[in-house]
């Protein structure tokens, strides 16, 4: 792999462990001003320090994201399309040379196999790629589910290995029964998205399960914004992706940081 590549990887992927914990703000780019994301510098300030990665829009990082800050952007380039209409549409909204002159580490974009759009992403996907190579960008892809598509391993198995085939250099899915077979199947990092809220509890255990079968840390996003004590959660997930806790540890860790912010 080209040197440029790599080296941008290894500072999404730290190579200690070869995992991230990449805090998701995209959410905005199709859902509006999402529950926790009202004001993006607001809810960012005390996570950033936690975080290994930052996967967000462009216009949220010029506008709410310090310049000062070292951490490694991911930035999303693609959209297009509302929870209003066919989600599935997207096409990319960055060009290459606007994604560099915001010091991007790497692009992410979507991808919608069994739905509308399949066609229509998978070629924005081996566009960018293509793209990327030019220079030495890594592309993550988010595998995408459409409101009718069950996530398991089959789905997600078989859209993980595609966007592989196309060249993404890591991938962001979900995690599922099985997701070990998924890992297996895809000769890239995965990482995977922490969902819709649930309790705190839960996702921790979502992430531990997920790292214990192969997953390279977590894309996570409502679960820790949306949470009671985001800075809690974040430290708790910090902890099962970086320091191998265990789901008791890392819990306790949240307990302890919500004590203390009451
Ligand atoms: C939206 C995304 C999100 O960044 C991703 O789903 C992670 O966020 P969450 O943990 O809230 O699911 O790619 O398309």
């Amino acid at each position: 792999m080209d040197w440029g590549i790599s080296n941008r990887l290894c500072r999404i992927l730290k190579p200690a462990t070869g995992r991230t914990v990449m805090l998701a703000v995209d959410h905005g780019y199709f859902l509006g001003p999402t529950s926790g994301l009202e004001e993006p510098r607001k809810t960012l300030a005390p996570l950033l320090p936690y975080a290994d990665s930052l996967m967000l829009t462009r216009g949220v990082l010029r506008n709410c994201v310090p310049p000062g800050i070292d951490i490694p952007i991911v930035l999303r380039v693609s959209g297009g399309t509302s929870i209003l209409t066919e989600l599935s549409a997207e096409g990319l909204t960055v060009a290459m040379e606007d994604a560099i002159r915001l010091n991007a580490c790497a692009v992410t974009l979507s991808i919608f196999v069994g739905a509308e759009g399949e066609r229509e992403t998978l070629l924005n996907l081996a566009h960018l790629v293509d793209e990327g190579e030019k220079y030495g960008i890594p592309v993550l892809a988010v595998t995408a589910v459409g409101k009718d598509m069950v996530r398991d391993a089959r789905y997600l198995g078989l859209a993980c290995r595609i966007a592989a085939e196309l060249g993404a250099h890591f991938v962001k899915t979900y995690f599922c029964e099985g997701f070990d077979g998924v890992v297996r199947d895809t000769p890239v990092p995965l990482i995977i998205a922490g969902g819709k809220k649930i309790p705190e509890k839960e996702a921790i255990l979502l992430a531990w399960s997920a790292v214990q079968a192969g997953a390279s840390g977590v894309d996570m996003g409502r679960n820790i914004f949306q949470s009671e004590c985001p800075g809690g959660m974040i430290r708790a997930i910090r902890a099962v992706v970086q320091e191998n806790a265990s789901v008791e540890q890392a819990s306790k860790i949240y307990d302890q940081a919500r004590g203390a912010a009451q």
